[in-house]
């Protein structure tokens, strides 16, 4: 089986999907990388030479080769058709919002396999790139607001004078917010935290953060996710939240529904009331923001507050990036290679789950039924 790593193209994403090491844990699976896929994230050609791939010049020759394609980003509609028909993908591929692609790689017989629907069960966890990239954009939020911040985030106590640390609120502790909780913290900040899910309160507190006590009802449905929440419930939120956000110096808002536009939770009204050269962080930016004012790919000022539309923060840190994405991309590959070669199990339900397109048809029925829509 010839496992196929081209370079990204989609501009500013710096990572790759397999880095040299990983290439140990995939016995049998011949590995061909277009020349200069790991340069942005530091991995040269030799090293993947080294760990035993054929580095390939140009992305023609790499795709007529490949049994599967890996890559971070979807693929593009010019990308899908070099596919050799009949052979399989695996990236992200946000498929609702990608129906056209969906279509091409059907058509073109591909099985196309998404991290985004890898289901979040335990023998799944090592192959979960939501969550390994989502550490990696809470960490990296963090640090865009320190550095945007006009003010330190640790308490100074010095001859020239005693500042108090930066208040930051979190809104959203799932993986990326409890990492974000946890690198504000090792800045010194002083945190607190806000998620509708009742289980995140213990976890907000074990990383010495406070949780927001909000006299609202927890909105937590299967699977241990947050249900979509109705526009009473969000205008409650954001009254109650309101004078927390205006006291901070630095928000981060990292609320998502799996599938669905993400929640509005801070209003223009209350980035009003915030001190000017507050920062708001928003990584929700690509599923319509959590703060009104966002304008995702870019930073806007309001009144004085930045307010930074960070949706692909992971592909700014591509080194580290790339390691955690390439683990999750070897775990997912050695589930589907016996012997030597592809032999997809679909009665496997990590299998099952994560297939959009499975030779020739749409797999996924979300995405079956939205084109199906789209086509009426
Ligand atoms: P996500 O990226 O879908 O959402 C981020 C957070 O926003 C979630 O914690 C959600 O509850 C919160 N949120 C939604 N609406 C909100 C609102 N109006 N106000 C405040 N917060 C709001 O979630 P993520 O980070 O992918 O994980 C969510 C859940 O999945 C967590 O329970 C996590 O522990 C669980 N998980 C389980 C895994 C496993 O068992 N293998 C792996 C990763 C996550």
């Amino acid at each position: 089986m010839k496992l196929a790593v081209p370079t990204e193209v989609r501009p500013g994403e710096q990572r790759v999907a397999l880095v040299p090491s990983e290439l140990a844990r995939l016995p049998g699976v011949e590995v061909l990388v277009q020349r200069g896929a790991g340069d942005r994230a530091l991995f040269p050609d030799h090293d993947y030479e080294e760990a035993g791939a054929t580095v390939v010049e140009r992305p023609e020759e790499l795709y007529r080769q490949a049994d599967m394609v890996a890559k971070v980003q979807p693929l593009t509609l010019a990308e899908a058709d070099l596919m050799p028909e009949g052979a399989s993908s695996l990236s992200f591929l946000a498929p609702s919002a990608h129906l056209d692609l969906v279509r091409r790689l059907a058509d073109r017989k591909v099985t196309a396999y998404s991290f985004e629907l890898v289901p979040r069960i335990s023998r799944a966890q090592a192959m979960d790139a939501l969550s390994s990239q989502a550490t990696v954009a809470g960490y990296r939020a963090v640090l865009v607001a320190a550095s945007r911040l006009g003010k330190f985030f640790p308490l100074f106590m010095t001859a020239a004078g005693t500042v108090p640390p930066a208040r930051t609120l979190i809104m959203g502790a799932g993986v990326a917010g409890l990492q974000a909780i946890a690198t504000a913290r090792r800045l010194g900040a002083v945190v607190s935290a806000y998620d509708v899910r009742a289980a995140a309160k213990e976890e907000v507190k074990s990383l010495g953060a406070t949780f927001l006590e909000l006299s609202l009802e927890a909105q937590e449905g299967a699977g241990g996710y947050a249900v979509a929440q109705s526009e009473d419930f969000l205008a409650r939120q954001q009254e109650l939240i309101s004078s927390h956000v205006a006291r901070s110096d630095v928000v981060i808002t990292t609320a998502a529904i799996p599938g669905r536009r993400a929640p509005v939770l801070v209003t223009e009204a209350m980035v009003r009331g915030m001190h000017p050269g507050s920062v708001i962080v928003d990584l929700a930016a690509s599923t319509g923001g959590n703060c009104e004012l966002t304008k995702d790919g870019e930073e806007v000022s309001f009144n004085g507050v930045h307010i930074i539309a960070a949706s692909e923060l992971a592909a700014t840190m591509p080194t580290h990036a790339s390691s955690f994405f390439a683990r999750n991309v070897s775990s997912f590959v050695k589930l589907l290679v016996k012997d030597g070669r592809l032999a997809p199990d679909f009665n496997d339900e990590i299998v099952d789950k994560s297939a959009v397109t499975v030779a020739g048809s749409v797999h996924h029925e979300p995405t079956r039924t939205a084109l199906e829509e789209a086509q009426s």
